[in-house]
């Protein structure tokens, strides 16, 4: 079975119909660049753009960068416009695309669905969780395959400041930090934290740094879990949406 999934990222909307019993791409992905202001008219325009580009008429999910309550209110928005908070996305988004119904979720949870599904969580029991570096820092937290949704674990106070702002990849490429600074510093002090917290027995590292974890995970030492780099790297979010929009 085939569903559209879209994921929407602080600098580009990305979407393709996804093969459910593959868990992958059907088609090559179509992207457009996120609107700035990133404001729920100009978003909508562009998953309206990239859901065209292959004359799809199914079901769509939709993954967005902030929390997500039922498949659809929009409650928070770290690193979009803020007039999307309380937006009805399901509802501007189905609209938009002209009657098809759609799912939203949160890009990490919708990240984490895939990964414990079709990639590095596969069968891993206990807690297990998924954080997304990119331009916020995204979580998915899971007990025996379950998902505990919209955890928010990229906005825990780290050393008197929001720990996205320290240790996403934005936070890298913005301070000219090296990938072994970043690694040996800020990622493995924000890992010990939620590790303190959590105690999982798995961190699953995904978003776009995931493609390069030869250069980071060398780095990041001291931390008890197992830490793998995520399988489906920068399309988990897609084939979340549209597992997410199957009823998974
Ligand atoms: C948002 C999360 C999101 C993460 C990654 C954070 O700023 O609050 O909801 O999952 O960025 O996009």
């Amino acid at each position: 079975m085939q569903i559209f999934g879209v994921d929407i990222g602080g600098s580009g909307i990305k979407g393709a119909p996804v093969d459910l019993d593959k868990g992958d791409l059907a088609r090559e992905r179509h992207k457009v660049l996120t609107p700035h202001p990133a404001t729920p008219d100009g978003v909508a325009d562009g998953v309206r753009q990239v859901v065209d580009h292959f004359g799809w008429t199914g079901p769509v999910g939709v993954t967005f960068p902030g929390v997500v309550t039922d498949g659809a209110m929009i409650r928070t928005a770290a690193n979009v416009d803020d007039s999307w908070i309380d937006t009805d996305a399901r509802a501007l988004l189905g609209e938009r695309l002209g009657g098809l119904p759609v799912t939203v979720v949160n890009d990490a949870d919708a990240a984490g669905v895939a990964e414990m599904h079709f990639g590095a969580g596969r069968d891993r029991r206990g807690t297990v969780i998924l954080l997304t570096f990119g331009t916020g820092i995204g979580s998915a937290v899971f007990v025996d395959g379950v998902l505990v949704p919209n955890t928010e674990l990229g906005h825990l106070e780290l050393e008197g400041h929001d720990a996205e702002k320290r240790a996403s990849s934005k936070a890298r490429e913005d301070h000219d930090m090296t990938w072994e600074h970043w690694a040996a510093h800020r990622v493995r002090r924000y890992l010990a934290h939620v590790e303190m917290l959590f105690s999982p027995e798995l961190f699953i590292i995904g978003g776009g740094v995931s493609r390069k974890s030869h250069k980071f995970l060398p780095y990041i030492e001291g931390i008890k879990a197992e830490i793998v780099p995520a399988q489906l790297q920068n399309n988990a979010g897609i084939v979340g949406a549209a597992m997410r929009a199957a009823g998974h």
